[in-house]
């Protein structure tokens, strides 16, 4: 910033050298002129410095040294934020709402990352009578291609109007869906704050804390995606114990050059996407808070206004117990992790 004054100076300097020699004004008015000269400059050289500042602003706070997203704890919902989730009275091309079109639904939609349990959450969303929680609409690609038609698919499934085996129709109170943060929110992330903002739609975010259990998910369901484990079908989520013990014997290797790199990158999208969604209303959830504590799904119906209901799902966890067991070169993680700011993971259960 200051090198950018200094040459600024140092340039008007030289022009003014040279009108000097051509008009040859006398020496007072010229040591004024450069003075005005060096003010202009000085100015001319803060205004750059502000500007560019404001920039990096705008681009991103976030330092990766103080990330605190994933390690802090819980924070509750802001009081505020919780008193208005906007009242919405859809009229569905498709149906009609009859019994139930005085109720009023809510607009929510799920950001999170594959592997942090996402899929389970829904399930014990939608075991609410009154919550359509559309899955993953936008892991087809065409729906995302542009802001258009994100806004497109958007608009149907707010308008109760997109149907999936989770679509309680009628009598929806919410409606929503997940949506993976690599899967266009934020490629197109100012667009679709702007149609969260206007449209009044809640955010829940639902993060893991440990970012290297979410990494052996990962690299395990990509492998059982060719080798397709059980019985020659691939699924990445089980509903029995037999199914997660066939799952969880395969173990991935992990390589360990670029780990702390790619759990930095991790963390990193996370804090912005909270950062870039902050004017929306929103809430943050942890998967492993909910698995610890099931009354977080209460918060979460608070959130959304519904009528209180005990929330299940069938789901069962596919890899239990310390992570050792999971991983191929468990020593080489440990002695890359030991000392470093994800040491944590190498120990939770969860
Ligand atoms: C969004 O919510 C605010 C506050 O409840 C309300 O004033 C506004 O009309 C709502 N907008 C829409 C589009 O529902
Ligand atoms: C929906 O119901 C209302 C009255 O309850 C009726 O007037 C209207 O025609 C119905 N619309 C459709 C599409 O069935
Ligand atoms: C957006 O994508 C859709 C389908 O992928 C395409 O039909 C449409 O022309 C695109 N619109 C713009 C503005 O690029
Ligand atoms: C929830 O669903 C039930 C059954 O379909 C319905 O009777 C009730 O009115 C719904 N509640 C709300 C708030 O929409
Ligand atoms: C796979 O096949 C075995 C026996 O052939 C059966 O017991 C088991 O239920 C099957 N599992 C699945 C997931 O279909
Ligand atoms: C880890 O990744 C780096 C960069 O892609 C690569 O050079 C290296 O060979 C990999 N190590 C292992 C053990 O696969
Ligand atoms: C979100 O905005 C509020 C107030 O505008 C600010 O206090 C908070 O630090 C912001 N959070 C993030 C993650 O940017
Ligand atoms: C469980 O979650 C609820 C709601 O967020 C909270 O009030 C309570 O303190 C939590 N209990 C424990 C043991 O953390
Ligand atoms: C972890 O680091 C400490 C010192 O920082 C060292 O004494 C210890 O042997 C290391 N453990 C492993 C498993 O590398
Ligand atoms: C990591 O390695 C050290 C030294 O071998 C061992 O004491 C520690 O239990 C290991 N940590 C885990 C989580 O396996």
């Amino acid at each position: 910033m200051v090198v950018g004054g200094q040459r600024g100076w140092d340039m008007g300097g030289e022009g003014e050298e040279e009108s000097t020699v051509i008009l040859k004004p006398p020496k007072k008015a010229s040591i004024l002129s450069r003075m005005i000269v060096l003010m202009f400059a000085m100015v001319c050289g803060v205004y750059v410095c502000v500007v560019c500042l404001k920039q990096i602003g705008t681009q991103s706070k976030i330092n990766i040294e103080d990330i605190q997203l994933l390690k802090g704890p819980t924070s509750d919902p802001d009081p505020v934020q919780l008193k208005f989730p906007g009242d919405h009275y859809p009229s569905p091309k498709t149906f009609n709402r009859s019994e139930c079109e005085h109720n009023p639904v809510r607009y929510f939609a799920i950001l999170s990352m594959q592997r942090s349990g996402s899929g389970w959450f829904e399930t014990l969303l939608n075991s609410h009578v009154n919550v359509s929680s559309n899955g993953e609409i936008f892991s087809v690609l065409d729906r995302r291609g542009n802001s258009s038609s994100i806004q497109e698919v958007l608009d149907k499934v707010y308008n109760l109007d997109w149907f999936t085996s989770a679509s309680k129709n009628e009598c929806s109170a919410a409606v929503g869906f997940k949506w993976m943060l690599n899967q266009g929110v934020m490629a197109h992330h100012k667009d679709v704050v702007d149609y969260f903002n206007r449209r009044n739609v809640s955010v829940i975010f639902l993060f893991r804390r440990n970012l290297l259990r979410r990494m052996v998910s990962v690299l395990a369901n990509s492998y059982d995606r060719y080798a397709k484990l059980l019985n020659g079908t691939h699924k990445s989520h089980v509903h029995s114990d037999d199914e997660a013990k066939t799952l969880s014997k395969y173990k991935p290797t992990i390589n360990s050059t670029l780990l702390v790199d790619d759990l930095k990158k991790v963390e990193m999208m996370a804090a912005r996407a909270v950062e870039y969604f902050n004017s929306t209303r929103h809430m943050v959830l942890y998967y492993e808070d909910l698995v610890k504590n099931r009354t977080k799904l209460q918060d979460v119906q608070q959130f959304l206004r519904l009528p209180k209901m005990e929330l299940t799902s069938r789901q069962v966890k596919i890899h239990k117990g310390p992570l050792s067991e999971f991983v191929e070169n468990w020593e080489d993680v440990n002695t890359t992790l030991n000392g470093t700011e994800y040491e944590s993971f190498l120990q939770s259960d969860y």
